[in-house]
């Protein structure tokens, strides 16, 4: 347990200042041009961007994904971005309950709800420690924080790149299967960064999954982090590797396109500006994901510094719809858009 805890702190130091983003890595985001309206007829307080997520409401469209917890300093992380998220009407997710489920000490560290009394609140765990836990144990975790729902995390890349990690990714669906029928429409299925493509996600919501993040390429690379932390062949295999996955604007197109219009997804994976929120959400996202921006504003100047990477992101975000002239999202995904370069042979090929 000590282990998992040296382990998010080590974490927690590369995601805040180490180079967790390889820079050959896109999300192919830069291949999407929403097209400019000159006459928008609208002003800026008509755009609605509310949303329903995990049966509440959100004022904006957007989720701070699962990142943390564990430690006194992760503690901070989630309280002060909870608090974020209460304020304007986000969702936000904690990290891996892992540390918790290993030693209820640490419990703490993802209490939230002091702050964030109304938010649409995720859990997390990791597909193969679900397996260990069982439902019932996966169950606890989510009531201990009083979770709205519950993220399922696929970490295939990253477990392969860590010299512990996990080898036999044997009967996952069936795990998925069972963790359904416990949560019922409360449960999401995240990928870390790599993302999940139009094929898995089909599969999941036929077993009933009602909620996927694709959590694609192009943020931060969590086998770029272990690379980091590696030695010898994992180091090596790791660094060949940083740059795999599927690019988040590749991945919502071809999952919204896939699964049809009823599963709720969530586009995550390498947004770090309001438009890029724009973009996601115009090619079939119905929640905006962010990470690093918010996790690497709030290390450099707390709650405060958070408040501020986040007013520059809603801001340019009511900016791109006022710019297409859409006053909600419903607008805003039947407004033309252009897709251009290596964006355009992903959508061909999948
Ligand atoms: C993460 N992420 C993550 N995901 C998860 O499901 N469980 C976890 O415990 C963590 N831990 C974590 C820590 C830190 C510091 C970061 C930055 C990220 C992954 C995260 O939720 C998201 O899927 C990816 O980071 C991609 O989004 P960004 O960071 O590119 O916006």
């Amino acid at each position: 347990e000590q282990a998992t805890a040296r382990r998010k702190d080590a974490h927690l130091d590369l995601c805040a200042t180490g180079d967790v983003e390889p820079a050959e890595n896109s999300t192919l985001l830069e291949y999407v041009r929403l097209v400019h309206c000159a006459m928008p007829e609208m002003a800026v307080e008509e755009v609605d961007l509310s949303t329903d997520f995990l049966g509440k409401k959100l004022r904006y469209p957007l989720l701070i994904t699962g990142m943390t917890g564990g430690t006194e300093r992760a503690g901070v992380v989630n309280r002060d971005l909870a608090l974020l998220a209460e304020r304007h009407g986000l969702a936000f997710g904690v990290g891996s309950q892992r540390a918790m489920a290993e030693n209820p000490q640490a419990g703490a560290s993802y209490q939230v709800r002091q702050v964030a009394p109304t938010v649409p609140l995720l859990g997390n765990i990791g597909l193969y420690q679900a397996v260990e836990l069982g439902v019932d144990g996966v169950r606890r975790l989510a009531d201990a924080i009083g979770a709205d729902g519950m993220a399922l995390h696929l970490n295939a890349g990253q477990e392969l790149t860590q010299p512990e990690g996990d080898r036999d990714f044997r009967g996952g669906y069936q795990v998925v299967e069972d963790l359904v029928r416990a949560f019922g429409s409360r449960l999401l299925v995240k990928e870390t960064g790599c993302g999940i493509g139009p094929e898995v996600a089909r599969r999941l919501v036929e077993l009933g999954v009602r909620n996927v993040d694709v959590s694609g390429l192009g943020g931060t690379s969590w086998v770029r982090v272990e690379q980091l932390r590696a030695t010898g062949v994992q180091a090596q295999v790791g660094a060949e590797f940083s740059s795999w996955g599927i690019p988040t604007a590749a991945a919502i197109a071809t999952v919204r396109r896939a699964v049809g219009p009823d599963a709720r997804l969530v586009a995550s994976g390498g947004l770090r500006t309001g438009l890029d929120a724009a973009k996601v959400l115009a090619l079939g996202a119905d929640v905006a994901g962010m990470a690093l921006p918010l996790f690497r504003a709030q290390q450099a100047g707390g709650l405060e510094g958070a408040e501020q990477a986040l007013a520059t992101i809603l801001s340019g975000l009511k900016q791109a719809l006022v710019l297409t002239g859409s006053r909600n999202c419903g607008e805003l995904r039947q407004k033309p858009r252009v897709i251009m370069g290596e964006l355009k042979d992903w959508l061909a090929a999948l």
